[in-house]
């Protein structure tokens, strides 16, 4: 069979950017691509295991590729990412027709899995990972994704990453800086700089110890990037160093993603979060007093063990108080090896859903209510080219991070800066006119 390899994500950027590293990798090992997973010969599928419904999505793809390779059994089908490392052999044994199984710490090992007759799970936990400098291929153009630090030491009681993504490891500063040089020197224009726990970034070269808000300086001087942006924050990293920092340099854009999670400080407490709801208001208060016109998203899981009405409540208030420009909003899934899984007062399905409308109806309104308030101002955003939804019409981002829809002007082309007059506004996007 030829070299050509078929690959799928799910899950969050992170995953998105490991699947550009595999097919770095394969790249290296002579592959070319398809998006076609009946002409390839290596189908790698890059998983997720962050709530059960990934998995679900996951599991019912994967029926498709057991039945192909009935067909085409030369083919080799791979499972990569976090359910690959957190079901490890067993995923092997279960699953026959699987070839070979990695981790997230392991996809440098790709090469040698795929030329090894006997199956085997590479979930070895890798503290080197964060050395390893592996090719990446993107797609993009214009946009691009850079680790900085890997893993994750938090342990939030209902999260599976710290199990499957291991401790934390960062990047050393002068490799993630010359990433960044190489990417702008091929036309990139932004950055986001990626990791569980972006702001507990801490340069491991000797001695120099930088902080994430050093490392946002370094990266801010890089010529030719316009846009430096970051996720994941968690509130108990955020300094007051850093906040100056977004403030202070030019190309740090005016937006951050701030997984609040609960509104309820006992809620947060049995998340082991780190923070009450008080200490996470305060630094919304210094955000929004240092870095004028910063946008805030935020992450809220509801239906945790144990929430009463009244901590759905202060989630509420919460919801109410800070004015978040978006949230991501989830029912709890109870995940494997982690301790809120064991916790009593597992709540029941149908009390998750309704919290969990309550909430996105409660977000819709305040978001709403914020994006009207744009109509008529002159914004800049970075051309991203065709909508995915709708492909009669173009769409770019604010700096704060907002779509922005257009219709396409002969002279606009993708990764252009333009300005444009916000004509109309939706829910989850904007509605504009090219300002030329
Ligand atoms: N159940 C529901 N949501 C979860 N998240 C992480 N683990 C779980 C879980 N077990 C959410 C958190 C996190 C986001 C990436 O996913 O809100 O910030
Ligand atoms: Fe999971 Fe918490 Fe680490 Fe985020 S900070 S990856 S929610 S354990």
């Amino acid at each position: 069979m030829d070299k050509v390899a078929y690959l799928q994500t799910w899950g969050c950027q992170m995953n998105v950017h490991d699947t550009e590293k595999i097919a770095g990798v394969l790249r290296g090992e002579g592959y070319a691509f398809t998006n076609k997973p009946e002409d390839a010969a290596l189908i790698i599928l890059n998983t997720c295991s962050i709530r059960e419904k990934a998995e679900h999505k996951f599991l019912s793809r994967l029926g498709y590729f057991r039945r192909l390779k009935k067909k085409r059994p030369a083919m080799q089908i791979v499972v990569s990412g976090c359910i690959a490392q957190q079901e490890g052999e067993k995923f092997l044994i279960d699953n026959q027709y699987v070839d070979f199984t990695f981790g997230p710490q392991n996809i440098a090992k790709l090469p040698e899995l795929i030329l090894r007759d006997k199956r085997k799970a590479a979930v070895e936990e890798n503290p080197y990972l964060a050395e390893t400098e592996l090719p990446s291929i993107r797609n993009d153009g214009t946009r691009a994704w850079v680790n900085i630090m890997y893993g994750c030491n938090n342990f939030c009681s209902y999260c599976v990453v710290p199990h499957t993504r291991g401790r934390e490891r960062s990047r050393p500063m002068d490799s993630i800086v010359n990433e960044i040089r190489t990417l702008s020197d091929e036309g990139y224009k932004e950055i986001t700089l990626l990791g569980q726990n972006v702001n507990s970034y801490n340069d491991p070269n000797n001695g120099t110890c930088a902080s994430f808000a050093e490392l946002l300086t370094a990266v801010n001087a890089v010529k030719g990037i316009e846009r430096v942006r970051f996720v994941t924050s968690h509130p108990k990293d955020l300094s007051p160093e850093l906040i100056a920092a977004i403030g202070d340099l030019d190309k740090v854009c005016e937006h951050i993603h701030l997984p609040l999670q609960s509104g309820s400080t006992k809620i947060l407490s049995s998340m082991n979060r780190k923070y009450s709801y008080a200490q996470y208001l305060d630094k919304i208060t210094a955000l929004r007093d240092s870095v004028p016109g910063i946008t805030i998203t935020s992450d809220i899981i509801t239906g945790f063990p144990g929430e009463t009405s009244e901590d759905h409540k202060e989630t509420l208030s919460a919801l109410r108080e800070i004015e978040f420009d978006g949230i991501f909003a989830f029912k709890y899934s109870k995940r494997r090896y982690t301790r809120a899984a064991d916790m009593e007062g597992q709540l029941d399905e149908e009390i998750k859903s309704e919290r969990l409308k309550t909430i996105l109806e409660l977000q819709d309104v305040i978001t709403d209510k914020i994006n009207r308030k744009l109509k008529g101002q002159t914004v800049e955003i970075l051309v991203e080219g065709e909508s995915s939804s709708d492909p009669a019409h173009w769409t770019g981002r604010t700096r704060t991070n907002k779509i922005v829809n257009f219709i396409p002007v002969e002279s606009v082309k993708k990764g252009m800066f333009i300005t444009v007059n916000i004509t109309n506004s939706f829910r989850h996007s904007l509605e504009g006119q090219p300002d030329r």
